[in-house]
């Protein structure tokens, strides 16, 4: 019995608008996302990660100087402080990247001097792969590799993790990468980067609720989930049983399905082609070869009810192709995220409202303490 009339329960704030946003368009049934009015597809085609971020950021594209600027600011962020990276060193081998990457910028915090947002958000942004990368090699006891100045974000990241810089279509690969998870509207993170960001906290703690709420399997989570699947079907004529398998216990299939598209997320359709090309120049054909397998026995099941491959799906395959490890993948994903995270926290401040919901009470009333031995 409620203690209030009854009210309409929004469970998973589904179709919930709640903020105006010049940030990014999704339009789920025809496969359209646009940053700031232009299409990933035409940023990908483009543009490379650091004007995409100028855009998101900024709401413009930038011109000349101004992106040059822009680089050379986020690129004085790759450097950590010394003692973080000798704590990086001293972290469980066994501690998942993600963590380290929220616990990595919830630490930054302490050594930030930025006189405001913006440079605060480019020294979050430049910082990130190096807290991953360097994580990532400590935990194999190798020696860290210190960032590039002269590289960009994506292609310095490949650098600090491998020890050698990827040729120019690895590169390339892992820029695409960059650019089609760098921001997705209202999902799940970026909601939970404007609740922090609406109590006028700082961007340190809307970034690590950003990481935090993107951990989870049912959000950026999906991408490790999905190549562990395909690994474990093994070969392209196994995946139909496998697939009826996973369906038929109710089980979800990891990089299927989504909350705004009904269609086909457009992320996958610029990542399948590059996970293909990568995957064959690696010689990993097969884990291409079998999640293709995968895709095609379960959209016979799921695309009657809408239900298709979203950008979790490929991305895997594409990281795999690359040689990076499998418990990376989410933390590159928030990498990306972390500058349409910082465009939703800066604008939705800019007219800001405490996010304070409700939550509709169905428990009992005036109940009588009990005292411990009388229950
Ligand atoms: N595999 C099998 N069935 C599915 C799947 C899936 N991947 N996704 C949805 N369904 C079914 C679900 O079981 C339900 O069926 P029924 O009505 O019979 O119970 C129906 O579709 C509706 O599902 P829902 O959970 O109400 O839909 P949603 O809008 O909440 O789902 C989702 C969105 C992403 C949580 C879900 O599709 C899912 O769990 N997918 C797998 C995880 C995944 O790939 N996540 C990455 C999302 S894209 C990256 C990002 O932006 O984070």
């Amino acid at each position: 019995m409620g203690a209030q009339e009854p009210v309409v329960v929004h469970k998973g704030l589904e179709n919930v608008y709640v903020c105006e946003s010049n940030i990014c368009f999704i339009d789920g049934e025809n496969s359209r996302l646009l940053y700031r009015g232009y299409s990933v597809e035409d940023l990908v085609e483009n543009s490379f990660y650091e004007e995409v971020a100028y855009l998101l950021l900024y709401g413009r594209l930038p011109k000349r100087e101004e992106l040059s600027s822009f680089v050379e600011s986020l690129r004085q962020s790759y450097e950590l402080p010394k003692v973080m990276l000798d704590l990086l060193k001293q972290f469980p081998k066994n501690a998942h990247p993600m963590d380290v990457l929220r616990t990595g910028v919830s630490m930054l915090s302490f050594f930030d001097n930025s006189s405001d947002d913006y440079s605060r958000a480019l020294r979050i942004i430049g910082a990130m792969p190096t807290i991953v990368a360097s994580f990532a090699r400590a935990r194999k006891g190798l020696e860290l590799v210190a960032p590039k100045k002269e590289l960009s974000i994506a292609t310095n990241f490949l650098y600090m993790l491998n020890g050698n810089e990827p040729d120019e279509e690895d590169a390339r690969a892992m820029d695409i990468a960059y650019i089609v998870h760098a921001e997705h509207e209202m999902n799940a993170s970026t909601f939970s980067c404007i609740v922090t960001a609406s109590t006028l906290s700082d961007l340190y703690s809307v970034v690590t609720s950003g990481i935090a709420t993107l951990k989870g399997p049912l959000h950026g989570g999906a991408n490790e989930r999905a190549l562990e699947y395909f690994l474990s079907v093994g070969s392209p004529e196994k995946a139909e049983e496998a697939v009826e398998h996973t369906l038929n216990a109710k089980q979800r299939l990891m990089g299927f399905g989504h909350r705004v598209y009904k269609n086909y997320d457009p992320r996958y359709k610029i990542l399948k082609p590059l996970a293909k090309a990568l995957s064959e120049k690696k010689g990993k054909a097969w884990v291409y070869k079998t999640a293709e397998a995968v895709e095609q026995a379960a959209l016979k099941r799921l695309s009657e009810h809408k239900i298709f491959p979203n950008v979790d799906f490929y991305s895997g395959i594409l990281f795999h192709a690359l040689g990076i490890e499998t418990d990376l993948f989410t933390p590159i994903f928030a990498m990306s995220r972390s500058v349409g995270w910082i465009a939703h926290a800066l604008e939705y401040v800019q007219n800001n409202r405490l996010i304070r919901p409700k939550a509709y009470y169905t428990g009992e009333l005036n109940k009588k303490y009990t005292p411990i031995d009388q229950r």
